[in-house]
């Protein structure tokens, strides 16, 4: 769901730097080839994906949540020279998609995709991430960033979509996936440890800095 009027957002995409080619082909055979393609990131919060990256120059960055690679492939452009990018799905199915696209890109050397639980595979890695972005299952978010936060550097960042939930965040009731997503904004918010706000892009994003252990 995407909480920016129609208009604006069109706008915003027209003035803002073209998609890659690569992206756009993957953005279509998502669309052809999966069921739920919405999943994907998109233009502009890949996009600024892509920036904060760039930003920041991370030597490793997780991602939670491959689907087709989208994410993951805007992530990685501001990766160090020997930077690497982690990414994990549990849907075995998205493998031929995701590996297809990463063939593709020039950052293929960079990018090591894990099919399986992240709940499991996280504690495995055995790596410190400048930047983790969650984006699996919203019931999940929680127990995501428990187990991610001892392994994220200080000052790095954690970046949480789908945060508004449609903006069913701000209803009186809360269905199962709006409570779970109520409590993690609320959790990040109590966290001594971090600083954070919430960008209303898209289907929002909560961006957590990481101050202390
Ligand atoms: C919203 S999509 C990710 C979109 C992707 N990050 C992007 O922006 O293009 C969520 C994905 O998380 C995966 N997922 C759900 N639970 C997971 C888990 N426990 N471990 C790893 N992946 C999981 C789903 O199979 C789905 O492909």
């Amino acid at each position: 769901m995407d909480l920016v009027e129609k208009k604006i957002g069109e706008y915003c995409e027209r003035y803002s730097t073209p998609e890659p080619e690569l992206l756009k082909e993957l953005d279509r055979q998502t669309h052809l080839r999966t069921l739920l393609p919405n999943m994907l990131s998109g233009h502009l919060q890949g996009a600024f994906l892509s920036m904060v990256s760039r930003m920041m120059a991370p030597a490793r960055i997780l991602e939670i949540g491959t689907f087709t690679g989208y994410a993951a492939l805007c992530l990685a452009e501001g990766l160090t020279d020997d930077g690497i990018l982690h990414t994990i799905e549990v849907n075995e199915e998205m493998e031929p998609i995701i590996q297809e696209f990463f063939n593709k890109s020039l950052l293929r050397n960079k990018l090591r995709l894990h099919i399986g639980d992240a709940k499991t595979i996280i504690p495995a890695l055995n790596e410190s991430f400048d930047i983790v972005f969650i984006d699996a299952a919203k019931l999940e978010y929680a127990q995501y960033y428990d187990l991610v936060f001892p392994f994220v550097t200080k000052g790095g960042y954690i970046i949480a979509d789908n945060v508004l939930w449609s903006g069913k965040v701000t209803a009186e009731k809360h269905d199962k996936d709006t409570a779970a997503i109520h409590a993690f904004n609320q959790k990040v918010l109590n966290d001594a440890r971090t600083e954070s706000f919430i960008l209303p892009l898209r289907d929002g994003l909560n961006i957590v800095r990481k101050i202390s252990d």
